[in-house]
């Protein structure tokens, strides 16, 4: 596995110096881009976008095409596994919802590991095809849900409940909740090791719901099948370390528990100082963040002020900082907003660094 003309992404991963602070959004490719509603409005529906290998190559690149970004993201869904599981996944005006959501317990007694290369093969075909497409520019992401969010939407079958099915089982039945989550987390280590060996350069864990649990049931619950999955992940191959990311939305409090799970790199939302993180496990891992993703929604001069009190509020020397939102694009951000992200970023940590 060649490393790409610009590994900036991987090195400030694993804490090696770079010139400047790589940079690549969660969301980049989604509906704020007019050429992705375009696409998709061509294909349908998203989950049939998610599953033409080469339409999701093409919304991929979108982005690279219009700014200067430092890594590319396999364009799919975390809920590709429980679909793959048989759950029958949708999407309603409100959100992801699934026609066989996971509510007895048979259904759960019976829930089984999907083979990656059997229902998810388009996933990996989109790898291998996205990775192709890049031509060794820039590192492509592979990415999975973490077993307490994934599970959080099985449960659930259909958004705007608060998760009050999973969580009374959490304290009614552990033992089933333990029975999905042990399940999600053999079937995403497999996931997630398909996507490395059909060509991702690194991981990303997405754990979006897990700052929703109390502090016992975060560590039980949640980091605990993430840990589970990092010991079971490939960490290399062909001799270059893949590096991993977990990001707990809501996770500020917890942030040295998480980053001794076996991760290279910690994902922070907006609500924490990325200075005080840096402080707190910048010695152990590299850190991920934390634009508060409405700044792009401000004015040009807001953008670049925010932008830049995030890369001072890290600091000098600048290694191991990978710059990003604290959450997904939202769909209502003025394209032309991210070129002055994407480029403060480039342009003030270089200068940082010369300093
Ligand atoms: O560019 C990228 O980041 C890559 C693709 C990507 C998508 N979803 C595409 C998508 C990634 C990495 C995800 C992860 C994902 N999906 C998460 C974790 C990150 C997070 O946002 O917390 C979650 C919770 C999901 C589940 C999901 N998928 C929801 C809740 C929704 C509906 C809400 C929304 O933002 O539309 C989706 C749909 C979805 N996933 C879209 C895209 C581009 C929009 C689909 C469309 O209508 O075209």
């Amino acid at each position: 596995m060649n490393r790409p003309a610009n590994d900036t992404f991987l090195r400030a991963l694993l804490r090696q110096p770079t010139e400047y602070a790589p940079v690549w959004l969660m969301r980049q490719a989604g509906r704020y881009l007019p050429e992705y509603c375009e696409t998709r409005k061509r294909v349908g529906s998203f989950p049939d976008l998610c599953k033409s290998p080469s339409l999701a190559c093409e919304v991929a690149l979108q982005p690279l095409a219009r700014y200067r970004l430092d890594a590319a993201i396999l364009f799919s869904d975390i809920l590709t596994v429980p679909d793959a599981m048989g759950l029958g996944l949708y999407f309603s005006e409100k959100g992801p919802c699934f026609e066989r959501p996971l509510r007895e317990e048979r259904a759960i007694r019976d829930l089984a590991v999907p083979d990656p290369h059997g229902p998810l093969r388009y996933v990996m075909d989109a790898v291998t095809e996205t990775r192709r497409a890049l031509a060794g520019s820039v590192p492509l992401i592979g990415f999975a849900g973490s077993p307490f969010t994934l599970a959080c939407y099985m449960v659930e079958g259909e958004p705007g409940s608060e998760f009050a099915r999973l969580k009374t089982m959490i304290y009614d039945r552990p033992d089933l909740v333990h029975r999905i989550l042990s399940t999600n987390a053999e079937a995403v280590t497999e996931y997630l090791n398909a996507q490395i060996e059909s060509g991702v350069h690194a991981v990303m864990l997405f754990d979006s719901w897990g700052g929703c649990l109390s502090e016992a049931a975060y560590r039980e619950f949640s980091l605990a099948y993430m840990r589970r999955i990092l010991g079971g992940l490939i960490r290399e191959r062909d001799g270059q370390r893949i590096p991993s990311i977990v990001f707990t939305k809501g996770g500020g409090l917890w942030l040295e528990e998480i980053a001794a799970c076996g991760c290279d790199a910690l994902g922070l939302d907006w609500t924490i100082g990325i200075g005080a993180a840096r402080r707190r496990v910048g010695e152990r891992v590299a850190l991920q963040g934390n634009l508060d993703p409405s700044v792009l929604l401000a004015s040009p001069d807001a953008i670049i002020r925010e932008t830049r009190a995030v890369l001072d509020d890290f600091g000098a020397p600048g290694t191991g900082h990978v710059f990003n939102l604290g959450h997904g694009v939202s769909r209502f951000t003025p394209p032309e907003h991210v070129a002055v992200l994407v480029d403060t970023v480039h342009d003030y940590s270089r200068r940082l660094r010369e300093k």
